[in-house]
C-alpha cells in the first residue's frame, strides 16, 4: 500500500449512467491511472448524483454501478492504490449535505452555470427536481468530506469547485474554525473528445460513444462511420482536419504525434483517402481496447471479487467521511450525549 499523510488527497466521480466510453478514457480516466501512483485517490460511483436527474428510473442507475466499476478496473485502476467507493452507501455525504444546504441560497444555486445548462440540456425547465438544482451542494459535501484538495475535473465543472470552496468559506466563518478545506481545479489538457457523429461531446445518450468495452466489430464500425470532411468528395482534393472526427481521435489516442501530423499534412495537400485515415485509426484503437475489454470480460466473470472491491473502497471512504462529519458536528455544537 502507497497510502502516506504528505500526498495530495484527490477526488474525482462518475455518475453511472451507463457504461464509460473513450470521451471519459481521454477526458479523465487516463488521468487518474497517473495520479493514483502520485496522490492519494479517490474514485466515487455518484449513485445518488445521478438519481438527481434518474428519479424514474432508478434502475438505469444502480445497474450501472458494476458497469463503472468493471471499467475502471479493466482499464487498470488498482484498488490497492486508489479507493474506489459508491456514493450512496456512505450516509454522512447526505448529512453534510444537509448542513451545507444552509449555507447557500436557492438565487445562488440557480445561477450556477453547469446548473444552468444542464437544465436546458434535460429540458427541465421549470420543473427542476429540488436535488437536481441542489446537487453543487451534494457535490461539495463529497469533496469536503473526503477533504479532498485536489479536484480533476473538465472545464464544465468548474462552477462547481467555485461553489464548493465558497460553501467552505461561508461554513468555517460561520463556525469561526476551518474544519473544512478549499480545493483547487486540475483542469484535463485534453480538449473535449467529440462524438463520431461529429458533435462536440461524446456521450452515451446521443448514440455517438465508443464504449470502453466495445467489440471489435462495434470498433470497426464506428470508426466506418466517423464524420470527416463532407467535402472530401475525391481522394485527391484537399481535405479539411478542422471539426475531422478521425483526426480529432487521432490527436487524442496515437502517441506517435509525428505520424498524425504527418498524415494530417497529407490529407490537407490532397491525396490522402478518407479510408487510409480510418485504418490507421481503426488500427489504433483496436489495440487500445483490445486488452481493456478482456481484462473487463475477465472481471465481468467474477463479480463477487468486485463486489468486494467496492465493499472494501466504500468501507474506508466512510471512515474518512466518518470523521470529517464528526469535526463538523463538533463544531457546529451539535453534540449533546457526550
Ligand atoms: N459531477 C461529476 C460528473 O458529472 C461527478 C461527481 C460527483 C464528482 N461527485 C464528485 C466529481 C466529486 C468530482 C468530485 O462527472
Amino acid at each position: 500500500m502507497s497510502r502516506s499523510a504528505s500526498k495530495p488527497v484527490v477526488l474525482t466521480g462518475d455518475r453511472p449512467t451507463g457504461p464509460l466510453h473513450l470521451g471519459h478514457y481521454a477526458g479523465s480516466l487516463k488521468a487518474r491511472l497517473e495520479l493514483q501512483r502520485v496522490t492519494e485517490q479517490y474514485l466515487l460511483i455518484a449513485d445518488a448524483q445521478a438519481l438527481t436527474d434518474n428519479a424514474g428510473d432508478p434502475a438505469k442507475v444502480t445497474s450501472n454501478v458494476l458497469e463503472v466499476a468493471l471499467d475502471y478496473l479493466a482499464i487498470g485502476i488498482d484498488p490497492r492504490m486508489t479507493t474506489i467507493a459508491i456514493q450512496s452507501q456512505i450516509p454522512e455525504l447526505a448529512e453534510l449535505t444537509a448542513v451545507l444546504m444552509n449555507y447557500v441560497t436557492v438565487a445562488r444555486l440557480e445561477r450556477n452555470p453547469t446548473i444552468k445548462d444542464e437544465i436546458r440540456l434535460r429540458g427541465f425547465e421549470r420543473d427542476i427536481p429540488a436535488g437536481f438544482l441542489a446537487y453543487p451542494v451534494a457535490q461539495a459535501a463529497d469533496i469536503t468530506a473526503f477533504r479532498a484538495t485536489l479536484v480533476p475535473v473538465g472545464e464544465d465543472q468548474l462552477p462547481m469547485i467555485e461553489q464548493t470552496n465558497e460553501l467552505v468559506r461561508r461554513f468555517n466563518a460561520a463556525v469561526g474554525e476551518p474544519v473544512l478545506l478549499e480545493c483547487i481545479a486540475q483542469l484535463s489538457q485534453v480538449t473535449r473528445l467529440p462524438g463520431i457523429d461529429g458533435k462536440a461531446k461524446m456521450s452515451k445518450s446521443l448514440g455517438n460513444a465508443i464504449a470502453l468495452g466495445a467489440s471489435s466489430d462495434e470498433i470497426r464500425r464506428a470508426v466506418r462511420a466517423m464524420y470527416t470532411d463532407e467535402r472530401h468528395l475525391n481522394v485527391s482534393d484537399p481535405g479539411r482536419v478542422e471539426g475531422n472526427v478521425v483526426f480529432a481521435f487521432l490527436d487524442a489516442f496515437e502517441p506517435d504525434v509525428g505520424r498524425v501530423a504527418e498524415l494530417r499534412a497529407h490529407y490537407r495537400r490532397g491525396g490522402l483517402a478518407d479510408s487510409v485515415v480510418k485504418a490507421a485509426l481503426e488500427e489504433r484503437l483496436q489495440s487500445l481496447l483490445a486488452p481493456i475489454r478482456s481484462e473487463r470480460h475477465r472481471l465481468q466473470a467474477d463479480r463477487a471479487a468486485v463486489l468486494e472491491i467496492l465493499k472494501q473502497g466504500t468501507e474506508r471512504a466512510r471512515e474518512r467521511a466518518v470523521s470529517t462529519m464528526d469535526a463538523v458536528k463538533r463544531a457546529l455544537g451539535l453534540m449533546y450525549f457526550e
